[in-house]
């Protein structure tokens, strides 16, 4: 077991200014940076297209394939660059992305899939079936569900076994991308409980990626705000919960009633907050 209370202090996790292009022409991140703690849990947040997956993809290094490149800046693991690893050295490094859309082996079972997650370990079938045990544990469903074909299992569960395959090859630190997607909030809420349980009982650190600024905000400890492609505000998931920009834009609570989407669509265009 790693450490049970997040220090908040050891940085894992640095990225520094780094700019995204894609097919050589589209630049979508325009100077990124953040720090992961050890042991916290970090929330980067933003609407739709800000560039939320593509910071995380920067740094599990998954841009190669949809034809992305960071052309400017730095990731570092643990002081290392890593960014010319291949995702598979960085998981041996105990960094794991859990994809967008909770990708899963629709043919396997529960059980075959969180299995697959341990792939890279060296390890024995007696250190697997701990972590496995270790995986029910914390999603009780899945071991209600361990031999049902995952194609078959719902949206949340398919989440559940997308976290637990992750869980499967021992990280450190998660990069999630958009847990809630697509969840029922009774859902959402529970997944969100399962990683601030797995952050303070196991110590993994999570960097995770929301449109849901409101459930994020409540769990993570410390918050970026991506638009378009750059960092516009940080801090302390409780002082962004009280700001009143956040308030108003992001979690829909401003005094003039609640804001729609459209709403926020259109303050983006004109960046108050920037100025
Ligand atoms: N493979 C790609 N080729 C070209 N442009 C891309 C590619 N992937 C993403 N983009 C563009 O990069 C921008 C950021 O996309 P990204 O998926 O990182 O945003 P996001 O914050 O994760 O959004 P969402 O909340 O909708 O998942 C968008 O404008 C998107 O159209
Ligand atoms: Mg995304």
């Amino acid at each position: 077991m790693l450490d049970a209370q997040p220090t908040q202090t050891e940085t894992v996790l640095e990225v520094n200014n780094i700019e995204v292009i894609y097919n050589h022409v589209i630049l979508v991140l325009k100077g990124v940076s953040l720090t992961v703690p050890k042991g916290g849990i970090t929330a980067l947040l933003g609407g739709n297209g800000a560039g939320k997956t593509t910071t995380l993809k920067a740094i599990s290094n998954l841009l190669r394939s949809e034809r992305g490149e960071v052309t400017k800046g730095s990731i570092q693991y643990r002081g290392e660059k890593v960014q010319d690893l291949s995702p598979a050295d960085l998981v041996t490094k105990g960094v794991i992305q859990v994809m967008e859309g909770r990708h899963c082996f629709e043919h396997l079972t529960v059980e075959e899939n969180l299995l697959t997650g341990a792939y890279t370990r060296k390890a024995g079938r007696g250190d697997i079936d701990a972590d496995l045990n270790m995986v029910y544990d914390y999603f009780p469903r899945l071991k209600e569900r361990r031999k049902s074909q995952a194609g078959y299992t719902s949206g949340g569960e398919q989440q559940m076994v997308a976290i637990g395959r992750a869980l499967m090859s021992r990280p450190e630190t998660i990069l999630l991308d958009e847990p809630s997607m697509g969840l029922a909030p009774q859902l959402v809420e529970q997944i969100f409980e399962i990683v601030k349980n797995l952050n303070e009982n196991e110590g993994y650190t999570f960097l995770l990626a929301e449109q849901n600024t409101n459930v994020a905000l409540r769990y993570a400890h410390y918050g970026y705000i991506l638009e378009s492609g750059r960092i516009v505000m940080d801090g302390p998931a409780a002082a962004l919960r009280e700001n009143p920009d956040v308030k108003e834009f992001y979690l829909g609570m401003s005094d003039e009633g609640r804001k729609s989407f459209r709403d926020v669509r259109s303050y983006r265009r004109r960046k108050r907050w920037l100025s």
